[in-house]
Protein backbone atom coordinates (compact mmCIF):
# COMPACT_ATOMS: atom_id res chain seq x y z
CA UNK A 1 0.00 0.00 0.00
CA UNK A 2 1.29 3.23 -0.85
CA UNK A 3 1.27 6.11 1.82
CA UNK A 4 -1.42 7.92 -0.45
CA UNK A 5 -3.83 4.79 0.06
CA UNK A 6 -2.88 4.54 3.12
CA UNK A 7 -4.03 8.05 4.20
CA UNK A 8 -6.79 7.91 2.24
CA UNK A 9 -7.84 5.26 3.96
CA UNK A 10 -7.89 7.13 7.56
CA UNK A 11 -10.70 8.58 8.39
CA UNK A 12 -8.74 11.44 10.11
CA UNK A 13 -9.83 12.36 13.79
CA UNK A 14 -6.73 14.52 14.02
CA UNK A 15 -6.55 16.92 16.77
CA UNK A 16 -4.88 19.94 15.14
CA UNK A 17 -4.43 21.90 18.55
CA UNK A 18 -0.79 20.96 20.02
CA UNK A 19 0.98 22.28 21.56
CA UNK A 20 1.17 26.29 22.14
CA UNK A 21 2.13 27.89 24.77
CA UNK A 22 -0.49 29.11 27.46
CA UNK A 23 -2.04 32.28 25.32
CA UNK A 24 -2.17 30.47 21.79
CA UNK A 25 -3.60 27.61 23.55
CA UNK A 26 -6.28 29.20 24.61
CA UNK A 27 -6.56 31.72 21.37
CA UNK A 28 -7.07 28.51 19.63
CA UNK A 29 -9.30 26.28 21.69
CA UNK A 30 -11.97 26.76 19.31
CA UNK A 31 -10.15 24.98 16.88
CA UNK A 32 -9.38 21.92 18.73
CA UNK A 33 -11.71 19.93 16.91
CA UNK A 34 -11.09 21.10 13.54
CA UNK A 35 -10.70 18.06 11.08
CA UNK A 36 -7.73 17.96 9.16
CA UNK A 37 -8.46 16.12 5.42
CA UNK A 38 -6.03 13.75 4.48
CA UNK A 39 -5.39 15.34 0.82
CA UNK A 40 -3.70 12.59 -2.20
CA UNK A 41 -1.18 14.32 -2.10
CA UNK A 42 2.12 12.76 -0.26
CA UNK A 43 3.87 15.76 0.95
CA UNK A 44 0.31 17.18 1.99
CA UNK A 45 -0.93 14.82 5.06
CA UNK A 46 -1.43 16.44 8.09
CA UNK A 47 1.01 14.88 10.14
CA UNK A 48 1.96 15.75 13.17
CA UNK A 49 2.83 18.00 15.54
CA UNK A 50 2.84 17.14 18.86
CA UNK A 51 5.14 19.02 19.72
CA UNK A 52 6.35 21.61 21.71
CA UNK A 53 7.11 23.07 24.54
CA UNK A 54 7.84 26.43 25.16
CA UNK A 55 5.72 29.22 26.55
CA UNK A 56 4.63 32.06 24.15
CA UNK A 57 2.78 33.75 26.68
CA UNK A 58 2.19 37.26 27.04
CA UNK A 59 4.44 38.03 30.36
CA UNK A 60 7.74 39.07 30.44
CA UNK A 61 9.83 36.35 32.10
CA UNK A 62 10.23 36.84 35.50
CA UNK A 63 13.48 37.12 37.35
CA UNK A 64 13.75 33.51 38.63
CA UNK A 65 15.28 32.76 42.08
CA UNK A 66 17.76 30.50 40.03
CA UNK A 67 21.04 30.90 41.06
CA UNK A 68 23.93 31.05 39.57
CA UNK A 69 24.68 28.23 42.14
CA UNK A 70 28.26 27.00 41.99
CA UNK A 71 27.31 23.24 43.58
CA UNK A 72 23.59 22.47 43.33
CA UNK A 73 21.45 19.32 44.68
CA UNK A 74 18.74 17.88 42.39
CA UNK A 75 15.52 19.47 44.39
CA UNK A 76 14.31 15.49 43.42
CA UNK A 77 17.46 13.60 44.96
CA UNK A 78 15.47 10.05 44.95
CA UNK A 79 15.28 10.25 41.03
CA UNK A 80 19.11 9.84 40.29
CA UNK A 81 21.75 9.02 43.23
CA UNK A 82 24.82 11.26 43.88
CA UNK A 83 27.78 10.08 45.12
CA UNK A 84 28.61 13.82 46.35
CA UNK A 85 25.87 15.64 47.20
CA UNK A 86 27.08 18.64 46.31
CA UNK A 87 28.49 17.87 43.03
CA UNK A 88 25.92 16.91 40.16
CA UNK A 89 29.19 15.20 38.37
CA UNK A 90 28.81 12.42 40.44
CA UNK A 91 25.73 10.77 39.84
CA UNK A 92 25.50 6.91 40.29
CA UNK A 93 24.64 5.37 36.59
CA UNK A 94 21.40 3.76 36.37
CA UNK A 95 21.97 0.52 34.45
CA UNK A 96 18.34 0.17 32.90
CA UNK A 97 19.31 3.61 30.93
CA UNK A 98 21.63 2.85 28.11
CA UNK A 99 23.01 5.44 25.59
CA UNK A 100 21.44 4.20 22.51
CA UNK A 101 19.50 7.18 21.33
CA UNK A 102 20.82 9.28 18.38
CA UNK A 103 18.74 12.61 20.40
CA UNK A 104 16.00 13.49 22.92
CA UNK A 105 13.44 16.36 22.23
CA UNK A 106 13.04 18.11 25.68
CA UNK A 107 11.24 20.79 27.64
CA UNK A 108 12.69 21.50 31.17
CA UNK A 109 9.13 21.36 33.76
CA UNK A 110 7.86 24.45 34.48
CA UNK A 111 9.35 26.81 31.20
CA UNK A 112 6.10 28.01 29.90
CA UNK A 113 5.28 31.22 30.53
CA UNK A 114 3.91 33.20 32.55
CA UNK A 115 4.58 31.11 35.75
CA UNK A 116 8.26 29.76 34.93
CA UNK A 117 8.34 27.25 37.94
CA UNK A 118 11.86 25.73 36.23
CA UNK A 119 14.64 25.18 38.38
CA UNK A 120 18.73 24.57 37.78
CA UNK A 121 18.05 21.42 39.89
CA UNK A 122 15.30 19.81 37.85
CA UNK A 123 17.21 21.02 35.11
CA UNK A 124 20.23 18.77 36.38
CA UNK A 125 18.44 15.55 37.49
CA UNK A 126 17.42 15.70 33.73
CA UNK A 127 20.65 15.94 32.46
CA UNK A 128 22.06 13.16 34.20
CA UNK A 129 18.99 11.36 33.25
CA UNK A 130 19.11 12.78 29.97
CA UNK A 131 22.83 11.95 29.54
CA UNK A 132 22.82 8.11 30.04
CA UNK A 133 20.03 8.05 27.11
CA UNK A 134 21.75 10.57 24.25
CA UNK A 135 24.55 12.49 23.70
CA UNK A 136 22.26 15.16 22.09
CA UNK A 137 18.94 17.12 22.68
CA UNK A 138 16.65 20.02 21.25
CA UNK A 139 14.87 22.06 22.98
CA UNK A 140 11.66 23.60 21.83
CA UNK A 141 12.00 27.88 22.84
CA UNK A 142 14.01 29.79 25.10
CA UNK A 143 11.17 31.17 27.44
CA UNK A 144 11.91 31.27 31.03
CA UNK A 145 15.65 31.45 30.86
CA UNK A 146 15.75 27.05 29.51
CA UNK A 147 18.63 27.53 27.22
CA UNK A 148 20.99 28.97 30.52
CA UNK A 149 19.57 26.22 32.33
CA UNK A 150 20.44 23.23 29.94
CA UNK A 151 23.82 24.70 29.58
CA UNK A 152 24.70 25.48 33.05
CA UNK A 153 23.49 22.14 34.12
CA UNK A 154 25.53 20.58 31.15
CA UNK A 155 28.23 22.33 33.16
CA UNK A 156 28.22 20.94 36.44
CA UNK A 157 27.50 17.82 35.75
CA UNK A 158 30.40 17.51 33.00
CA UNK A 159 28.72 15.34 30.83
CA UNK A 160 29.02 14.11 26.66
CA UNK A 161 26.32 16.57 25.81
CA UNK A 162 25.24 18.95 23.08
CA UNK A 163 21.78 20.85 22.82
CA UNK A 164 20.29 22.55 19.97
CA UNK A 165 18.89 25.52 21.56
CA UNK A 166 15.44 26.98 19.80
CA UNK A 167 13.32 30.13 19.29
CA UNK A 168 9.41 29.70 19.27
CA UNK A 169 8.80 32.75 17.32
CA UNK A 170 4.73 33.66 16.89
CA UNK A 171 3.33 34.99 13.90
CA UNK A 172 1.47 37.37 15.44
CA UNK A 173 3.15 39.31 17.78
CA UNK A 174 4.95 41.42 15.58
CA UNK A 175 7.74 39.25 16.99
CA UNK A 176 7.39 40.27 20.56
CA UNK A 177 8.33 36.19 21.07
CA UNK A 178 11.19 36.51 18.79
CA UNK A 179 13.01 39.14 20.25
CA UNK A 180 12.64 38.09 24.19
CA UNK A 181 13.84 34.18 23.12
CA UNK A 182 16.53 35.47 20.68
CA UNK A 183 17.70 37.93 23.68
CA UNK A 184 17.27 35.01 26.03
CA UNK A 185 19.34 33.20 23.97
CA UNK A 186 21.99 35.84 23.07
CA UNK A 187 23.24 36.03 26.76
CA UNK A 188 23.48 32.36 27.20
CA UNK A 189 25.73 32.05 24.31
CA UNK A 190 28.19 35.01 25.61
CA UNK A 191 27.88 32.91 29.29
CA UNK A 192 28.64 29.41 28.12
CA UNK A 193 29.49 29.89 24.61
CA UNK A 194 28.79 27.25 21.84
CA UNK A 195 31.21 23.99 22.89
CA UNK A 196 28.26 22.15 24.07
CA UNK A 197 25.57 24.15 21.05
CA UNK A 198 24.70 22.06 18.28
CA UNK A 199 22.81 24.64 16.64
CA UNK A 200 19.59 26.85 16.97
CA UNK A 201 16.18 25.85 15.60
CA UNK A 202 14.70 28.98 15.02
CA UNK A 203 10.59 28.40 14.14
CA UNK A 204 8.65 24.91 15.40
CA UNK A 205 5.56 24.00 12.99
CA UNK A 206 5.76 27.67 12.48
CA UNK A 207 4.42 27.07 8.83
CA UNK A 208 1.91 24.41 9.96
CA UNK A 209 0.33 26.88 12.28
CA UNK A 210 0.61 29.09 9.75
CA UNK A 211 -1.40 27.34 7.48
CA UNK A 212 -3.64 26.04 9.87
CA UNK A 213 -4.42 29.95 10.97
CA UNK A 214 -4.52 31.33 8.02
CA UNK A 215 -4.36 29.04 5.02
CA UNK A 216 -8.01 26.99 5.68
CA UNK A 217 -8.41 24.20 3.57
CA UNK A 218 -4.82 25.53 1.28
CA UNK A 219 -2.48 22.93 3.21
CA UNK A 220 0.78 23.78 0.68
CA UNK A 221 3.61 25.18 2.30
CA UNK A 222 4.59 25.94 -0.92
CA UNK A 223 1.13 28.19 -1.77
CA UNK A 224 0.66 31.97 -1.77
CA UNK A 225 -0.41 32.01 2.27
CA UNK A 226 2.84 29.17 2.73
CA UNK A 227 5.38 32.08 1.42
CA UNK A 228 3.59 34.84 3.18
CA UNK A 229 4.16 33.17 6.40
CA UNK A 230 7.72 32.11 5.54
CA UNK A 231 8.76 35.21 4.23
CA UNK A 232 7.95 35.99 8.49
CA UNK A 233 10.13 33.24 9.61
CA UNK A 234 12.68 33.86 7.54
CA UNK A 235 13.03 37.73 8.71
CA UNK A 236 13.99 35.61 12.22
CA UNK A 237 16.04 33.32 10.81
CA UNK A 238 18.35 35.85 8.73
CA UNK A 239 18.04 37.84 11.95
CA UNK A 240 19.96 35.10 14.31
CA UNK A 241 21.77 34.60 11.88
CA UNK A 242 23.21 38.32 11.81
CA UNK A 243 23.05 38.07 15.58
CA UNK A 244 25.34 34.77 15.31
CA UNK A 245 27.70 36.51 13.04
CA UNK A 246 27.91 39.57 14.65
CA UNK A 247 29.12 37.98 18.28
CA UNK A 248 31.74 35.80 15.52
CA UNK A 249 30.24 32.79 16.44
CA UNK A 250 29.95 29.62 14.11
CA UNK A 251 26.86 27.96 14.80
CA UNK A 252 24.14 26.63 12.45
CA UNK A 253 20.77 27.54 12.41
CA UNK A 254 17.69 25.29 11.30
CA UNK A 255 14.30 25.26 11.69
CA UNK A 256 11.91 22.56 12.93
CA UNK A 257 8.59 22.09 11.71
CA UNK A 258 5.54 18.89 10.80
CA UNK A 259 7.25 16.24 8.32
CA UNK A 260 4.47 17.46 5.51
CA UNK A 261 5.38 21.57 5.97
CA UNK A 262 8.93 22.47 4.92
CA UNK A 263 8.55 25.65 2.89
CA UNK A 264 10.79 25.40 -0.09
CA UNK A 265 12.37 29.13 1.01
CA UNK A 266 12.66 28.24 4.32
CA UNK A 267 14.89 25.11 3.88
CA UNK A 268 16.92 27.12 1.20
CA UNK A 269 17.78 29.42 4.33
CA UNK A 270 18.58 27.24 6.78
CA UNK A 271 21.76 24.58 7.37
CA UNK A 272 19.42 22.06 9.16
CA UNK A 273 15.44 21.29 8.92
CA UNK A 274 13.83 19.21 11.92
CA UNK A 275 10.71 17.19 10.48
CA UNK A 276 7.71 15.22 12.47
CA UNK A 277 7.30 12.28 11.53
CA UNK A 278 4.71 10.61 13.84
CA UNK A 279 3.39 7.45 12.55
CA UNK A 280 0.48 7.54 15.89
CA UNK A 281 -1.19 10.91 14.17
CA UNK A 282 -0.46 8.83 10.62
CA UNK A 283 -2.54 5.77 12.22
CA UNK A 284 -0.04 3.27 11.33
CA UNK A 285 -0.39 0.20 12.78
CA UNK A 286 2.48 -0.74 15.61
CA UNK A 287 4.02 -3.02 13.56
CA UNK A 288 4.52 -0.66 10.49
CA UNK A 289 5.19 2.40 12.44
CA UNK A 290 9.25 2.29 12.71
CA UNK A 291 9.47 1.77 9.07
CA UNK A 292 6.68 3.74 7.81
CA UNK A 293 8.75 7.02 10.06
CA UNK A 294 12.05 5.71 7.91
CA UNK A 295 10.33 5.45 4.81
CA UNK A 296 7.84 9.06 5.14
CA UNK A 297 11.29 10.87 6.16
CA UNK A 298 13.50 9.22 3.43
CA UNK A 299 10.59 10.08 0.48
CA UNK A 300 9.82 13.18 1.98
CA UNK A 301 11.97 15.32 3.82
CA UNK A 302 15.48 13.83 3.17
CA UNK A 303 14.77 13.97 -0.85
CA UNK A 304 13.52 17.19 -0.37
CA UNK A 305 16.59 18.70 1.09
CA UNK A 306 18.54 16.87 -1.22
CA UNK A 307 16.93 18.74 -3.89
CA UNK A 308 17.90 21.98 -3.13
CA UNK A 309 21.66 23.37 -3.46
CA UNK A 310 22.05 24.03 -0.04
CA UNK A 311 21.44 20.64 0.65
CA UNK A 312 20.04 21.47 4.81
CA UNK A 313 21.17 18.16 6.70
CA UNK A 314 17.70 16.72 8.00
CA UNK A 315 16.59 15.39 11.33
CA UNK A 316 13.38 13.73 12.71
CA UNK A 317 12.23 16.34 15.06
CA UNK A 318 10.32 13.99 16.96
CA UNK A 319 8.86 10.29 16.47
CA UNK A 320 7.90 8.41 19.28
CA UNK A 321 4.53 6.76 20.49
CA UNK A 322 2.30 7.35 23.37
CA UNK A 323 1.88 5.32 26.37
CA UNK A 324 -1.43 6.56 27.35
CA UNK A 325 -4.73 8.78 26.45
CA UNK A 326 -6.62 10.93 29.01
CA UNK A 327 -9.66 10.19 26.54
CA UNK A 328 -11.39 7.36 25.19
CA UNK A 329 -11.71 8.54 21.59
CA UNK A 330 -8.07 9.01 21.55
CA UNK A 331 -6.80 5.82 22.71
CA UNK A 332 -5.96 4.12 20.15
CA UNK A 333 -4.53 5.55 16.71
CA UNK A 334 -6.97 3.71 14.73
CA UNK A 335 -5.09 0.46 14.47
CA UNK A 336 -3.15 0.64 17.77
CA UNK A 337 -3.43 1.53 20.98
CA UNK A 338 -1.54 4.27 23.36
CA UNK A 339 0.31 1.77 25.64
CA UNK A 340 3.50 0.79 27.05
CA UNK A 341 3.72 -2.02 25.53
CA UNK A 342 3.26 -0.50 22.62
CA UNK A 343 5.78 1.79 23.29
CA UNK A 344 8.31 -0.76 24.03
CA UNK A 345 7.82 -1.91 20.20
CA UNK A 346 8.80 1.45 19.07
CA UNK A 347 11.45 1.50 20.79
CA UNK A 348 12.56 -1.99 19.91
CA UNK A 349 11.80 -0.97 16.22
CA UNK A 350 13.20 2.08 15.47
CA UNK A 351 15.76 2.90 17.52
CA UNK A 352 18.73 0.52 16.61
CA UNK A 353 17.33 0.51 13.66
CA UNK A 354 17.92 3.94 13.21
CA UNK A 355 21.00 4.48 13.79
CA UNK A 356 22.08 1.48 11.70
CA UNK A 357 20.80 3.19 8.60
CA UNK A 358 22.56 6.70 9.84
CA UNK A 359 19.17 8.68 10.65
CA UNK A 360 19.72 11.46 12.87
CA UNK A 361 16.33 11.78 15.11
CA UNK A 362 15.15 13.06 18.13
CA UNK A 363 13.02 10.52 20.25
CA UNK A 364 10.30 12.36 21.47
CA UNK A 365 10.14 12.60 24.41
CA UNK A 366 11.95 12.95 27.76
CA UNK A 367 8.98 12.44 29.95
CA UNK A 368 5.53 13.19 30.75
CA UNK A 369 4.32 16.80 30.33
CA UNK A 370 1.71 17.23 32.57
CA UNK A 371 0.76 20.69 30.81
CA UNK A 372 0.22 19.54 27.85
CA UNK A 373 -2.60 17.06 29.21
CA UNK A 374 -4.38 19.52 31.18
CA UNK A 375 -4.05 21.80 28.13
CA UNK A 376 -4.98 19.76 25.40
CA UNK A 377 -6.02 16.52 26.83
CA UNK A 378 -5.64 13.12 24.57
CA UNK A 379 -2.56 11.56 24.26
CA UNK A 380 -0.77 15.05 24.43
CA UNK A 381 1.00 14.80 27.84
CA UNK A 382 1.44 11.06 27.70
CA UNK A 383 4.74 10.21 25.55
CA UNK A 384 7.51 10.45 27.61
CA UNK A 385 10.00 7.40 28.23
CA UNK A 386 10.01 8.59 32.18
CA UNK A 387 6.67 9.57 34.04
CA UNK A 388 6.63 13.00 35.30
CA UNK A 389 7.97 11.93 38.45
CA UNK A 390 11.17 11.14 36.38
CA UNK A 391 10.60 7.51 36.77
CA UNK A 392 11.55 5.04 34.02
CA UNK A 393 8.41 3.13 32.49
CA UNK A 394 7.86 0.18 32.02
CA UNK A 395 10.27 -0.48 29.25
CA UNK A 396 13.52 -2.09 28.13
CA UNK A 397 15.88 0.51 26.56
CA UNK A 398 17.01 -0.77 23.56
CA UNK A 399 21.16 -1.98 23.59
CA UNK A 400 22.80 -0.37 21.36
CA UNK A 401 25.36 2.62 20.91
CA UNK A 402 24.41 5.73 18.78
CA UNK A 403 26.47 7.57 17.14
C1 LIG B 1 19.56 31.93 33.89
O1 LIG B 1 20.19 30.74 34.33
C2 LIG B 1 21.57 30.90 34.62
C3 LIG B 1 22.10 29.53 34.97
O2 LIG B 1 21.47 29.01 36.08
C4 LIG B 1 21.76 31.92 35.72
O3 LIG B 1 23.13 32.13 35.93
C5 LIG B 1 21.09 33.22 35.35
O4 LIG B 1 21.14 34.09 36.45
C6 LIG B 1 19.66 32.97 34.98
N1 LIG B 1 19.04 34.20 34.50
C7 LIG B 1 17.84 34.56 34.90
C8 LIG B 1 17.33 35.83 34.33
O5 LIG B 1 17.17 33.89 35.67
C1 LIG C 1 11.12 12.36 42.76
O1 LIG C 1 11.54 11.13 42.20
C2 LIG C 1 10.97 10.01 42.80
C3 LIG C 1 11.61 8.77 42.22
O2 LIG C 1 12.19 9.00 40.99
C4 LIG C 1 9.47 10.03 42.58
O3 LIG C 1 8.86 8.94 43.22
C5 LIG C 1 8.90 11.31 43.17
O4 LIG C 1 7.54 11.42 42.86
C6 LIG C 1 9.62 12.52 42.60
N1 LIG C 1 9.16 13.72 43.22
C7 LIG C 1 8.82 14.79 42.50
C8 LIG C 1 8.39 15.98 43.28
O5 LIG C 1 8.88 14.81 41.28
C1 LIG D 1 0.49 29.39 37.11
O1 LIG D 1 0.57 28.94 38.45
C2 LIG D 1 -0.65 29.10 39.14
C3 LIG D 1 -0.39 28.74 40.59
O2 LIG D 1 0.27 27.51 40.67
C4 LIG D 1 -1.70 28.21 38.50
O3 LIG D 1 -2.91 28.35 39.15
C5 LIG D 1 -1.87 28.62 37.05
O4 LIG D 1 -2.74 27.73 36.41
C6 LIG D 1 -0.52 28.58 36.37
N1 LIG D 1 -0.69 29.11 35.04
C7 LIG D 1 -0.28 28.45 33.98
C8 LIG D 1 -0.51 29.12 32.69
O5 LIG D 1 0.28 27.36 34.04
C1 LIG E 1 10.16 37.87 13.66
O1 LIG E 1 8.96 37.33 13.11
C2 LIG E 1 7.80 38.05 13.45
C3 LIG E 1 6.59 37.34 12.93
O2 LIG E 1 6.68 36.00 13.06
C4 LIG E 1 7.89 39.42 12.86
O3 LIG E 1 6.75 40.14 13.20
C5 LIG E 1 9.13 40.11 13.39
O4 LIG E 1 9.29 41.33 12.72
C6 LIG E 1 10.36 39.27 13.17
N1 LIG E 1 11.46 39.92 13.87
C7 LIG E 1 12.70 39.93 13.39
C8 LIG E 1 13.69 40.71 14.17
O5 LIG E 1 13.01 39.31 12.41
C1 LIG F 1 7.30 22.31 -0.66
O1 LIG F 1 8.68 22.46 -0.69
C2 LIG F 1 9.39 21.35 -0.15
C3 LIG F 1 10.82 21.74 0.01
O2 LIG F 1 11.38 22.14 -1.20
C4 LIG F 1 9.17 20.19 -1.07
O3 LIG F 1 9.89 19.08 -0.62
C5 LIG F 1 7.71 19.85 -1.02
O4 LIG F 1 7.43 18.80 -1.91
C6 LIG F 1 6.88 21.06 -1.36
N1 LIG F 1 5.55 20.73 -0.96
C7 LIG F 1 4.54 20.80 -1.77
C8 LIG F 1 3.24 20.40 -1.21
O5 LIG F 1 4.66 21.17 -2.92
C1 LIG G 1 16.47 1.15 8.09
O1 LIG G 1 16.77 0.85 6.75
C2 LIG G 1 16.08 -0.30 6.24
C3 LIG G 1 16.64 -0.59 4.86
O2 LIG G 1 16.46 0.54 4.03
C4 LIG G 1 14.60 0.00 6.23
O3 LIG G 1 13.87 -1.12 5.77
C5 LIG G 1 14.15 0.32 7.63
O4 LIG G 1 12.80 0.71 7.61
C6 LIG G 1 14.98 1.42 8.23
N1 LIG G 1 14.59 1.57 9.61
C7 LIG G 1 14.75 2.68 10.31
C8 LIG G 1 14.17 2.69 11.68
O5 LIG G 1 15.35 3.65 9.87
C1 LIG H 1 6.21 -4.59 32.90
O1 LIG H 1 6.13 -5.16 31.62
C2 LIG H 1 6.25 -6.56 31.61
C3 LIG H 1 6.20 -6.99 30.16
O2 LIG H 1 7.25 -6.42 29.45
C4 LIG H 1 5.14 -7.20 32.39
O3 LIG H 1 5.34 -8.60 32.43
C5 LIG H 1 5.12 -6.65 33.79
O4 LIG H 1 4.00 -7.15 34.47
C6 LIG H 1 5.08 -5.14 33.77
N1 LIG H 1 5.20 -4.63 35.11
C7 LIG H 1 4.39 -3.72 35.59
C8 LIG H 1 4.66 -3.26 36.98
O5 LIG H 1 3.47 -3.25 34.95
Amino acid sequence: MSYNQQYQAVNTNYDNSYSYGFQQAQNKANRRSKLITIGSVVGVIALIAIGVGVGVGVSKSHKSSTKSAVTTTSSNSSAVQQTDPHDPSSFVKNPALKQSFYGMAYTPYGSQLPNCTNSLADVITDIQLLSQLTKRIRLYGADCNQSALVLEAIKQTKVDMKVFLANYPIATDAGAAYVRQRDLIKDALTTYGTDHVAGISVGNEFILNYLTDNGGSQQDPNGSVGNTGAALLLANITDTISMLSGMNLAVDVGTADAGSYFNTQILSAVKFGMANVHPWFAAQSIQDAAGWTADFFATTNVAAANALSNKPTMYIAETGWPTKSSSAAAASDGPSDASVANLQIYLDTFVCQANTNGTGYFYFEYFDEGWKDAQFGGVEGWWGLFNADRTLKNVTIPDCTAP
